[in-house]
């Protein structure tokens, strides 16, 4: 397919079947995180994949993950991320973002569901995951088969803010 069109099938699904995601599967969607560019090469990141009865209920006292057999928990290293020298801004959202993104798409392209979770408790996750101050919990990829109706791929006319509002050419 297309990425445009894996673009546009994307959808957020927040009701998933039990059935469970394939190790092959599984795997592909870690490779592409795994070749997601970051800041200076620094990759600043580190991927918590979480299929256990007792994982999910873990990540399930931070944040709603609506039943989902597989969750992958982001997290940037501020340790490790690029800081720019001029303002000092940190990287390392930027890049968990960018991988989060990657995982997302590869996951649609291989008939998959996926929603993308900010909304946890992030000292609960913490906690339950035992992660040292260094490591970020940034965002959750909460990904298994859909039990959704499949959105509509034109739904952006009116789902997103017109391309002119979007972007300006030269100026703003
Ligand atoms: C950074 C970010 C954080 C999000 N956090 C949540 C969340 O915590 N829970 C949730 O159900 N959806 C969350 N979403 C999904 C958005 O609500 C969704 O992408 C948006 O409404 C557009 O809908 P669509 O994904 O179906 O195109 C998040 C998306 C992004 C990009």
């Amino acid at each position: 397919m297309d990425f445009i069109n894996i673009a546009k099938k994307r959808h957020s699904v927040r009701s998933y079947t039990s059935q469970k995601v394939e190790p092959e599967k599984l795997e592909q969607i870690l490779e592409a995180a795994h070749v997601a560019p970051t800041a200076a090469n620094l990759q600043p990141v580190h991927l918590i994949a979480v299929q256990s009865e007792e994982g999910l209920a873990k990540i399930s006292k931070a944040a709603g993950i609506y039943n989902a057999p597989l969750a992958i928990i982001v997290c940037a290293d501020h340790e490790k991320a690029w800081v720019r020298p001029f303002d000092q801004k940190q990287t390392g959202d930027i890049d968990a973002s960018i991988l989060t993104d990657h995982m997302m798409l590869q996951a649609t392209e291989l008939g998959l569901g996926t929603v993308w979770v900010c909304y946890f408790k992030p000292d609960v996750l913490r906690e339950e995951f035992q992660l040292p101050d260094n490591l970020e919990p940034v965002n959750i990829l909460v990904i298994g088969y859909s039990a959704d109706k499949l959105a509509d791929t034109e739904r952006f006319d009116t789902q997103r803010i017109p391309m002119d509002e979007l972007v300006s050419y030269e100026k703003l």
